[in-house]
């Protein structure tokens, strides 16, 4: 028999053309752009070779204990902490694929906007605007800041943290500091990017961009103690994972003036209340997780996904593989 693949959403139009067309392969797909339920998606694992999932899908022991078949689990995304990493290591027959490097520059350009958009305090001039709040020209209403001559810090120098450096730096920020499990001094260098720890580049810099992986050491990293570090005048980007953000913390600090701004692509839970007051404050912007969604990066996206997938179910190596 063929090996069959499970898919638990709608890929991009031409990722979602080509896994339509694999003939290697039986394609079962949950297609339809509502989330999968935890249900459908044991059932649709369970006799499955391969799984092609989301972010949004939690794969863990009991998704492993009822898919005796499967070989790889494929996630569209780059970040795995939906993934149950210690249970896939223990049972020791399933690769995990993801994406990696197609999504770098799509992300670091949303890194870019939420902090532009934060700076120039965008969201209330669009609402200004909507509102019928725009006012006569004002020289001296409305006033953002600008980067240069600034501190930038980017906490989690990966792909994405070198790929946001490269982006600001032309905005004129005279220092970069990142900080990362290791100092990454190649990547750094013409960057003029200087090694940190995270206390430091909370209190020197400006703009703070959040670009590492949710993982235990930084689940709630940003706290109240954190906050209180940073400058009063400071912004906050985090295109990352909502949860390294003690969101209910950052509410109080937002309240208590602690920094002036913080941008988030991403949020817990997602999507977030509309009345949760991150989202009603004037200094809090929030995207719906938009980081890589170009046409570009999520068909490339999909496709790399079916790559891993076909590949695992093979038995050949993955393109993009976690190392468990
Ligand atoms: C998106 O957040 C991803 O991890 O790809
Ligand atoms: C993710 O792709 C990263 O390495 O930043």
């Amino acid at each position: 028999r063929r090996p069959i693949i499970f898919v638990t959403r709608e890929l991009p139009s031409l990722a979602q053309r080509r896994l339509e067309s694999l003939t290697t392969v039986e394609v079962r797909q949950h297609n339809s752009n509502t989330a999968i339920t935890r249900s459908q998606l044991l059932s649709g694992t369970k006799d499955a070779d391969g799984l092609i999932c989301l972010l949004s899908e939690k794969i863990d022991q009991e998704l492993l204990n009822s898919s005796p078949k499967l070989k790889v689990i494929s996630t569209v995304s780059v970040g795995y902490d939906h993934v149950d990493i210690p249970a896939l290591k223990s049972h020791g027959k399933v690769k995990l694929g993801y994406t990696p490097d197609v999504l770098t520059d799509a992300t670091a350009d949303t890194t870019v906007l939420l902090a532009l958009m934060a700076s120039r305090k965008a969201k209330i001039g669009l609402d200004s605007v909507s509102n019928g709040k725009w006012g006569a020209f004002s020289l001296a209403r409305g006033l953002g800041t600008q980067f240069t001559d600034k501190c930038l810090g980017i906490v989690g120098f990966g792909r994405i943290g070198e790929a946001t450096a490269y982006r600001l730096k032309p905005f004129g920020f005279n220092r970069i500091l990142y900080s990362a499990s290791k100092p990454h001094d190649d990547r750094a260098r013409p960057l003029g990017a200087e090694f940190a720890p995270l206390e430091r580049i909370l209190k020197e810099s400006d703009l703070v961009c959040v670009c590492c992986p949710l993982n235990d050491k930084t689940r709630g990293m940003f706290d109240l103690d954190k906050f209180r570090m940073m400058k009063r005048s400071a912004i906050l980007v985090n295109t990352a994972r909502g949860a390294i953000i003690n969101q209910e913390d950052l509410v109080t600090a937002l309240d208590q003036e602690l920094l002036a701004h913080a941008a988030l692509d991403v949020t817990v839970p997602e999507p977030i209340a509309p009345d949760h007051p991150l989202v009603r404050h004037d200094r809090c912007t929030i995207l719906p997780h938009i980081g890589s969604a170009t046409e570009e990066t999520r068909n490339a996206m999909g496709n790399l996904a079916i790559d891993n997938a076909l590949a695992g179910v093979f038995g050949e190596p993955l393109k993009a593989e976690v190392e468990l």
